[in-house]
């Protein structure tokens, strides 16, 4: 890039570029709580957690490291396996945290870098992994890296943005914070030259032409890779670098900047993984895993799936999540989906076509104030109404569909959002413990916290709480977490293939997820009303069906390889199909590796048993006041336990097991036959007919579908249902076309299965 005069004077450099401190390895085949499997992230559940939003240990009013570690137990308990922590680094705090001033150290408020050190290892005693926000594209303007690169542009760092005397070049890079930014460039008066920013104007992007910039980038990840993390996502990736007549985004040159990376990790911290953010459409975002022999990626977010999952609720019909994952590429073997329903930006709506979003707006967004760019500011449970029915089936969506889901904390109890905070701080609220002060989150004076807590009418943190959850076993707490359980035991869905079925009705989507050990079919009722399917099975004429909740047994499929199955309104089953294809299996369809890890010597997950891996504790109690080390514990508070009226039933598990005995698909330790073993009681508890919680169905949950009333009906399990009656929404308060981001339609919409 070109360089300029200097102009007015150099500003004073407040602190010199961060030397890269040496940092004691952590030895990392020293990690007592972790599994061998160096293809964990295949089978994991994340859990993306804001440091500054989950407990304070200080009372200074923002959450902290040593706030998380006190909360380790809760997520060793829920069952996930690994957080991804967004950046954490000393930040002006003007882009939550993404815009960084300094890559390599622990911001204050949030403790040191020992206390990070601790985190590491206590989350590794309990089994979870850590991985961290890389956030290579650009830094804060507040960086030192800049703050010398503006006013010495012949020092060392005068190279390692992108400068220009002018603002027009690179005109065909879209701008992507459309509410705050107007152009990729933006000019610096110390400097007199124009810098490019692909975010924020705070946030200066790097200049990966600068082989200093390239290198600075691989002491970053040697850092973070010396302390122990687990893998990094790579925050916005595609836009590393910039090249005349493209669009800057996907150049082969970033590629292959991050195939240096992956090489770099894969040689000096084997087994740390790569998650590439890259808000792409699947053809494009598949090059970020490479290849087998020349990997890029370990796994990336399949951001245009997420957006469909709730289209497809509110349009009743499948089409959407059919044809996305139809055009969705394969990927290398050993690479891996990241699936999500929410996280901490907007629910990003770049992804879909211009009626599509159109749509989505008027479904989901009625209030201008619930829009952010492209997307729409707001948390998983007020997005669905509230409804249980749909954050179940959503959920049942996220962990069955290709790819290893990520919650977002606090989604678990069907926490709020708060749409009158500004930007994407609507989503990142403190987490709501219990209906003391502040939620349980902090002992602060409650105007002290970084954000309030949520206390809308109908998500008040007095309501929404962990503490209630855990107390109340029919809670939506309860409900994922027994689901989580379901899903460890059946690793296919992490490492199997996908494999759509056909069904005659347009509101039902089935697929099968299928490896060497078992087949389970999946099926959706999207439609808000009952609905009765035949579903085609013809490889697997005469199997007989087990549901994976209760082990009960369902028809058989028929002779003439079909099944017929009635949902209930929002309905889902997860049915065992078990006994093996009798004409060879189906070829996978799209985008699943055809790994499959061997049955014998496996335990949780699938994973080679390491002898000291931890046990996840059947109760948690929550921690009356968020003090590091020290809090009191409420004695007697009702724990999570898992009894035959919440969990698998007896008779099902006959079932099960006998059919296992029958068909010989068992592998004794691992799956249904091990856990069930290994549980010796009444399994896993997952009621998957619990009944609403709090605030219920709520029929302004279907975007004003209300021309029917609520009505109680018999739901497939024989617990009260309600739906609203109707045709799907209409399409009010849509955007116009006009703001339509880049993406379009790339399916034809008329390809969806025909109702019955
Ligand atoms: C993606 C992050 O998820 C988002 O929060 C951030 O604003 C942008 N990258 C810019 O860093």
């Amino acid at each position: 890039m070109r360089k300029g005069d200097t102009g007015a004077g150099p500003s004073p450099l407040t602190a010199l570029p961060t030397p890269v401190a040496p940092v004691a390895d952590l030895a990392r085949e020293h990690r007592p709580g972790l599994t061998d499997d160096p293809e964990w992230y295949r089978t994991a559940v994340f859990y993306e957690v804001l440091l500054r939003a989950f407990g304070d240990s200080r009372g200074s009013g923002t959450g902290d490291l040593r706030g998380l570690i006190d909360r380790l137990d809760y997520l060793q308990w829920l069952g996930v396996d690994c957080l991804w922590l967004p950046p954490f680094f000393p930040s002006p705090l003007r882009d939550g945290g993404y815009d960084v001033s300094d890559f390599t150290a622990v911001a204050p408020e949030y403790g040191t870098l020992e206390d990070f050190e601790e985190l590491m290892q206590q989350a590794h005693a309990r089994g979870i992994r850590v991985i961290i926000d890389l956030v290579m594209n650009h830094t804060s303007d507040q960086h030192p890296w800049f703050q010398s690169s503006r006013s010495n542009p012949d020092g060392p760092y005068g190279d390692f943005y992108v400068w220009s005397d002018d603002n027009t070049r690179y005109p065909d890079a879209r701008v992507i914070f459309v509410d705050t930014e107007t152009s990729n460039w933006t000019f610096d008066p110390v400097r007199r030259q124009y810098f490019w920013h692909r975010f924020f104007s705070h946030q200066p992007d790097l200049n990966f032409e600068n082989p200093a910039v390239r290198e600075a980038m691989f002491d970053v990840v040697r850092f973070w890779c010396r302390i122990g993390v687990d893998g990094f996502r790579l925050d916005a990736v595609p836009y590393l670098f910039e090249e005349d007549g493209t669009n800057c985004e996907n150049l082969p040159r970033t590629h292959r900047y991050l195939r240096e990376v992956r090489a770099l990790v894969d040689r000096e911290f084997p087994g740390t993984i790569m998650l590439a953010e890259a808000n792409q459409w699947p053809e494009d975002v598949v090059e970020y895993y490479g290849t087998e022999s020349v990997p890029e990626c370990h796994m990336c977010f399949h951001f245009p799936v997420m957006p469909r999952i709730y289209y497809a609720l509110r349009e009743q019909r499948a089409s959407a999540i059919k044809e996305i994952l139809a055009d969705t590429p394969d990927i290398p073997v050993g690479a891996q989906w990241g699936t999500f329903l929410r996280n901490h930006d907007e629910l990003t709506l770049e992804m879909v076509s211009t009626e599509e979003r159109a749509a989505m707006y008027g479904w989901y967004a009625e209030d201008p104030r619930m829009r952010a760019n492209v997307g729409i500011r707001r948390r998983l449970a007020p997005l669905l109404g509230n409804s249980r029915a749909e954050i179940e089936l959503a959920h049942a969506l996220l962990l069955s569909l290709p790819g290893s889901p990520t919650l977002y904390y606090g989604d678990e109890i069907g926490m709020g959002d708060n749409i009158w905070l500004p930007d994407r701080d609507a989503v990142r609220t403190p987490m709501q413990w219990t209906p003391d002060r502040n939620a349980g989150f902090s002992t602060a004076d409650p105007g002290k916290l970084y954000l309030p807590v949520v206390q809308s009418l109908v998500n008040h943190y007095a309501a929404i709480n962990v503490e209630a959850q855990i107390a109340q076993p029919t809670s939506l707490l309860h409900w994922v977490r027994g689901i989580l359980e379901v899903r460890r035991q059946h690793p296919v869905f992490g490492n199997g293939s996908y494999i759509p079925v056909q069904v005659d009705n347009e509101a039902i989507l089935a697929f099968k997820r299928t490896n060497a050990q078992e087949t389970i079919l999946c099926v959706f009722n999207l439609a808000n009303t009952a609905r009765s399917t035949t579903v085609e099975l013809p490889r697997h004429a005469g199997a007989s069906v087990t549901d994976v909740f209760g082990g009960a047994r369902f028809p058989a499929v028929g002779a003439d390889g079909t099944v017929t199955l009635t949902l209930g309104s929002r309905d889902f089953f997860w049915l065992l199909v078990s006994r093996p294809s009798i004409h060879g299996d189906e070829a996978p369809m799209t985008g699943l590796p055809a790994h499959v890890p061997p049955a014998e010597d496996a335990g949780r997950d699938g994973e080679a048993v390491s002898p000291s891996q931890p046990q996840r504790p059947e109760t948690y109690v929550v921690p009356s006041a968020p003090h590091a080390g020290s809090a009191p514990r409420v004695p007697e508070l009702p724990g999570f336990e898992p009894t035959t009226a919440h969990g698998f039933t007896q008779p099902g598990q006959a079932d099960r097991a006998a059919d296992r005995a029958v068909t010989g698909s068992g592998s004794g330790a691992t799956g249904y036959g091990g856990a069930a073993a290994g549980q010796g009681g009444p399994g896993p508890a997952v009621d998957r007919d619990m009944g609403d919680h709090g605030t219920g169905d709520s029929g302004a949950g279907d975007g004003g579908a209300g021309a029917g009333g609520t009505v109680a009906v018999a739901g497939t399990l024989g617990q009260p249902r309600s739906f609203t009656g109707g045709q799907p929404a209409p399409v009010a308060g849509a955007l116009s076309p006009g703001s339509a981001g880049p993406a379009q339609r790339r399916t034809d919409p008329s390809a969806a299965t025909p109702e019955s």
